[in-house]
């Protein structure tokens, strides 16, 4: 972590425009062995200054990296082992044929399997140069299906450097209404100061090519699916920086999200509109000590495991493959998870003791929150300037889904609502900017208490093959074994009552019990022809709620039926978003739209007019670690008779049975075990809605002052949506009394699209700012440091 006078130099440095000097790259260090590009990388982490994760030049990092030479025997087992967790992929078939109007607007098709055909074929031909290029093309071939819940990171590509550049950007509006222009975020800081001492000047290019096709471009590396929000995702953005190391970080273009995991290239020149052009090293993340790196090989002794350690589910040794415990930095999932009643997706728990308090720091660049949790995932506000005292603003930037946070959230949300109504709030702005999703009956409760009166539908399915049928059938035989009741002593027996794969959980698309496994898992066909399960819709009445919601029943269910007040009108409430709204997140905003006819707000989008999208995130209704995969193929094993496993051996259920992804994975993979289907497009069709694009109701450009005070956000939202000020709407409008200007006029000057674009940043100067303002804003994605857990959740 750099300190806060580094970060303050690093603003000062931009604006001096201090372009690179030579010996950044080609500097000898002491302890330097020249005939290993890892030695290199190993003699710059012991020169660079002493931090928990120490920065190097990216070009080392990459340098050592694909110095690994290939190994294709290990290459071909990998994929053997990674292809049936693939099978549980609720889209296959969606990706590799979708609908007319997603390849248009969203993203291509994408053939997951084909893609790991054609990797196999290269291996065998032993086509890669390296190692590292091999497990990159595996890489992309999961990250090009854009879904956020579909993840194999390799080891050498995320296990042992992070990239980044050091140049954090925002692209904002001059006056919100023309076309947003790209900006140093350093830039637009310096100019909020009272000192300030020059005005920002717009990026024009970006490595000799133009700004917006560069960062376009680079956004594809993101894990949203929507263009808009993936294109938001490229900047330093408040919310994001609210979540700390579980966010986003600055922004993909410094390496936020999934942009860590790619190679910048060495340097990055930028030019900005006054001619000047500067260039910076970009730099890599070390993870792991390099202490004992001298070579390839070395590395890969330290931090690869090419040997398997485990068959037939005979646990591997946690401390072998990776030497001692402090070398290793990143985490990564070896072991089988043991269930937690109390956690809805066994498998990490975390002890994150947390509580309401208005005590806690704000974020940077928020007010003083009148309720708020100590990690931020959710806060209550009223916005303090004449006119908006009829506001109240509710941000959830996640669904938490941190074993034991979930009873705050839900305490939050009804003191909050409370508080509002007391105070003589009247409009209320629900701020999901950021949103990764979290725990999914959290967004079901927080529905439930805006709207007690509707019955959510939130419908998912999961695809049918082989291994969830003989889950299920195993699951709910075992399950019929005892009662549907909390008090079973047994807690083995409680994950399976509990389960999904027992038919008697869940309830079908008319909320009737389901009558048997085959009911539930049903195996129809779809329009994509691939086979389904029934449609799922949650039972939120059962008696064992609280086992799949981190410990909470749902408001409106059990001893929270009595909670029948509906606190604002819908067209009272609007949602906020800047299209990072992800699982969870969009299960919660569908019953919002679709059900109670709540208007959405998405702000920024790529700088060009019309309508852009809300939700931009992945709309998958369940994510599945493949460490739960594979404990459930185990746990079902372990409770057949001989017969049943010869007659699993033989079938999809026996390739589960090494450790090999986990050994393989830098941080644990997911796939997207569980479709979302809106009401009433069941039957024939049945699409998932990752596949639909819906504009927003109003889309609003971000302005300077946005990027530095997120109330500046939230009275453009209440102006568009209450009519507290004129709509600041740029496509769509909500109404709320005022009037909506028309898209940006035609203007035949600078782009090429014929309508204005920014100049200038209109940087407002802000008044006393905090101490230590630089140092927090300086996060990057840290898995490694973040308490994620949930079972609608994408990792950032
Ligand atoms: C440099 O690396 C080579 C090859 O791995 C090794 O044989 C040699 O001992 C190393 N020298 C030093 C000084 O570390
Ligand atoms: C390549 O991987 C295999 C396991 O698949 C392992 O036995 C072998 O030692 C590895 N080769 C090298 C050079 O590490
Ligand atoms: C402007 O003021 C800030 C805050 O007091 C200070 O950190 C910064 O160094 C000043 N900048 C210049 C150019 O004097
Ligand atoms: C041009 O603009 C950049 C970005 O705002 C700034 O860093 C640089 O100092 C400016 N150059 C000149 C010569 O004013
Ligand atoms: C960006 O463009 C380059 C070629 O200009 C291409 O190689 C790269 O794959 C593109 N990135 C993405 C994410 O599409
Ligand atoms: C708990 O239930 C599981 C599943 O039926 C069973 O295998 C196990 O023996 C039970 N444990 C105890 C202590 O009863
Ligand atoms: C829902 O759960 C409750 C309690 O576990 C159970 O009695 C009921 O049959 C279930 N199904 C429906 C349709 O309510
Ligand atoms: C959920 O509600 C039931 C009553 O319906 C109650 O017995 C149980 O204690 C409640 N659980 C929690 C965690 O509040
Ligand atoms: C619901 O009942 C609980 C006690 O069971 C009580 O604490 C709470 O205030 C009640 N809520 C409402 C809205 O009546
Ligand atoms: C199932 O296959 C495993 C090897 O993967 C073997 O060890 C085991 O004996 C087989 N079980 C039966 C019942 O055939």
């Amino acid at each position: 972590m750099r300190s806060p006078s580094v970060w303050l130099a690093a603003c000062i440095g931009l604006a001096a425009a201090s372009p690179l000097r030579p010996h950044d790259v080609h500097t000898l260090y002491p302890r330097q062995n020249a005939s290993t590009p890892c030695a290199l990388a190993s003699a710059a982490v012991a020169a660079a200054p002493r931090a928990a994760v120490p920065t190097i030049p990216a070009e080392l990092a990459y340098n050592c990296l694909t110095s690994v030479p290939l190994n294709a025997t290990a290459g071909l087992r990998l994929l053997e082992s990674i292809r049936p967790y693939i099978q549980w992929q609720s889209t296959l078939t969606w990706l590799k044929n979708p609908p007319a109007e997603y390849v248009e607007k969203v993203q291509g098709p994408v053939d997951v399997i084909g893609n790991l055909d054609k990797i196999e074929g290269k291996l065998q031909s032993k086509e890669y140069l390296n190692e590292y290029e091999f497990l990159w093309e595996l890489y992309t071939s999961f990250a090009v299906a854009h879904d956020g819940h579909l993840n194999f990171i390799p080891d050498l590509v995320g296990g042992i450097f992070n990239f980044g550049r050091t140049v954090p950007l925002v692209s904002v509006s001059e006056d919100g209404k023309k076309l947003p222009a790209v900006f140093a975020y350093a830039d637009v800081l310096q100019a909020s100061f009272p000192n300030k001492t020059y005005e920002p000047s717009a990026v024009v290019s970006i490595d000799g090519q133009g700004v917006n096709a560069f960062l376009q471009n680079w956004s594809q590396w993101g894990s949203l699916q929507d263009r808009d929000a993936l294109y938001n995702n490229v900047f330093f953005n408040l919310p994001s920086i609210s979540l700390g190391p579980s966010g986003s970080g600055q922004g993909m273009f410094v390496g936020g999200g999934r942009a860590r995991w790619v190679y910048p290239g060495p340097t990055t020149e930028i030019t900005f509109a006054n001619g000047t052009t500067s260039t910076y090293q970009n730099i890599a993340r070390v993870l792991v000590s390099l202490r004992q790196v001298q070579d390839a090989r070395t590395l890969v002794e330290q931090y690869i495991t090419y040997s398997e350690t485990g068959s037939d589910f005979v646990r591997p040794d946690p401390q072998s493959p990776h030497g001692s415990g402090d070398e290793v930095i990143t985490e990564t999932v070896t072991a089988t998870p043991i269930p937690d009643p109390t956690v809805s997706v066994p498998g990490v728990t975390s002890t994150v003791a947390v509580g309401p308090t208005s005590t806690v720091t704000p974020p940077p660049g928020y007010p003083a929150p009148v309720i708020t949790q100590t990690l931020n995932y959710i806060g209550g506000y009223y916005i303090d300037d004449a006119g908006y005292e009829d506001v109240a603003v509710l941000t959830i930037p996640s669904f938490v889904g941190v074993s034991g946070v979930q009873e705050d959230f839900q305490r939050i949300v009804t003191e909050f609502l409370a508080l509002a109504k007391a105070a003589g709030k009247t409009k209320l702005i629900i701020d999901l900017q950021a949103n990764g999703g979290g725990t999914i009956l959290l967004g079901h409760d927080l529905f439930k208490q805006l709207f007690p009166s509707i019955e959510p539908f939130s419908a998912s399915r999961f695809r049918a093959h082989d291994a969830p049928n003989f889950i299920g059938q195993q699951y709910s035989e075992l399950a019929g074994q005892y009662p549907r009741d909390l008090d079973v002593a047994n807690r083995s027996a409680l994950e399976y009552v509990s389960s999904v794969f027992n038919y008697r959980s869940d309830v079908d698309l008319n909320r009737e019990n389901f009558e048997s496994w085959s009911d539930k898992y049903d195996q129809h066909k779809d329009a994509s022809g691939d086979t389904f399960s029934s449609l799922i819709r949650w039972n939120l009445s059962d008696v064992l709620t609280p086992l799949n919601s981190g410990g909470i029943n749902v408001t409106g269910y059990n001893n929270r039926a009595n909670v029948t007040e509906q606190p604002f009108a819908a067209s009272d409430i609007v949602i906020l978003t800047d299209g990072y709204c992800a699982s969870t997140c969009t299960l919660f905003t569908e019953m919002m739209r679709q059900q109670a006819g709540v208007k959405t707000i998405a702000m920024g989008g790529r700088s060009q007019p019309g309508p852009i999208q809300a939700i931009g995130g992945v709309k998958g209704a369940n994510v599945f670690p493949w460490s739960y995969v594979q404990y459930l193929v185990e746990a079902t094993y372990a409770e057949s008779t001989e017969e049943e496993k010869a007659a699993y051996n033989a079938t999809e259920m026996g390739l589960y049975k090494n450790y090999i992804p986990f050994e393989r994975a830098a941080i644990g993979p997911n796939v997207n075990f569980r479709d979302a289907i809106r009401e009433g497009d069941e039957g024939e069709r049945e699409v998932p809605q990752q596949f639909v694009w819906e504009a927003a109701d109003c889309r609003i450009f971000y302005t300077a002052e946005m990027t530095l005070a997120v109330e500046a956000t939230w009275r453009a939202a209440a102006d568009s949506a209450f009519g507290t000020g004129e709509s600041k709407c740029v496509a769509g409008g909500i109404g709320g009394g005022a009037p909506v200007p028309p898209v940006p006029k035609p203007y035949g000057g600078r782009s090429r699209r014929g309508v204005e674009v920014s100049r200038r940043a209109a940087v407002p100067v802000l008044g006393r700012r905090e101490e230590g303002l630089w140092e927090r804003l300086d996060v990057w994605t840290n898995i490694a440091e973040a308490n994620l857990d949930g079972d609608g959740i994408m990792l950032p």
